[in-house]
C-alpha cells in the first residue's frame, strides 16, 4: 500500500539515546484524494485476486452449504470489482496499477492449505479459516475507503462501497454459521 511508500527508516542519536524515526522522501504521500484512490486500487487488485482464487475453493469444498456459499461469493466478488470500476469511471481514472500484497499473501496461504489437505470436513474448516481472514481484510479496507469517500463528499461511491461492505460482512457471518453449525463438529469427529 502506498501509505508506507516514500518513507525510509533512519537511525539517529539524541543525547546518546538511539531512537528510530522516519523521514519523507520524494514520493511523500501528501494528498488525501491520492490516498483514497490508492486504497481503492488496492481493493481492486484484491478483488481480482479473489475472483481468480475462489473457483479453487468451490472445487475443494465438500460441504454443500460451503460450496454454495463460495460460488455465491464468487458472483458477488465480480460485482464488487465492477462497483470499483464504476467509481473510477466516474472519476475518469483507472483502477489498475496496484498489487495488493496482503491479498497475495493470504491467497498463497490458502493455496498451501489446498495442497496439504485432502477433501473432507477438516479441509472445509481450514478453507473457512482462510476465507474469513480474507473477509476481515476486506471489511477493514472497505470500512476505511467508505469513510474516506464520505469525507471527500462522493455520495455515489459511499453507496457503492456500503453495498459491498454489507455483502462482505454477510459472507463472514455465513462462514461463521456454516463452521459453527456443521463443519467444525464434523471435523472433530473425523
Ligand atoms: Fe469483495
Amino acid at each position: 500500500m502506498i501509505f508506507w511508500r516514500g518513507f525510509s527508516r533512519i537511525e539517529c542519536s539524541v543525547k546518546g539515546v538511539k531512537t528510530m524515526t522516519t523521514t519523507a522522501s520524494k514520493n511523500e504521500l501528501s494528498d488525501f484524494n491520492d490516498l483514497y484512490l490508492e486504497q481503492l486500487r488496492d481493493l481492486y487488485s484484491a478483488e481480482n485476486q479473489i475472483i481468480k482464487a475462489l473457483p479453487k475453493l468451490v472445487a475443494a469444498a465438500t460441504e454443500p452449504k460451503l460450496k454454495e456459499g463460495f460460488q455465491l461469493h464468487l458472483e458477488q466478488t465480480k460485482e464488487h470489482a465492477h462497483r470499483l470500476e464504476q467509481i473510477f469511471s466516474k472519476l475518469g481514472d483507472s483502477p489498475e496499477g496496484t498489487t495488493c500484497k496482503a491479498m497475495k499473501g493470504l491467497i498463497a496461504e490458502g493455496q498451501e492449505t489446498l495442497e496439504e489437505g485432502k477433501p473432507g470436513p477438516v479441509l472445509d474448516a481450514a478453507l473457512i479459516a482462510g476465507a474469513q481472514r480474507i473477509e476481515h481484510y476486506e471489511i477493514a479496507a472497505y470500512g476505511t475507503v467508505k469513510t474516506f469517500a464520505k469525507h471527500i463528499g462522493d455520495k455515489e461511491a459511499v453507496s457503492l462501497l456500503d453495498q459491498t461492505l454489507n455483502e462482505e460482512k454477510a459472507t463472514d457471518e455465513k462462514l461463521s454459521t456454516v463452521a459453527e453449525t456443521v463443519v467444525n463438529s464434523k471435523a472433530l469427529k473425523k
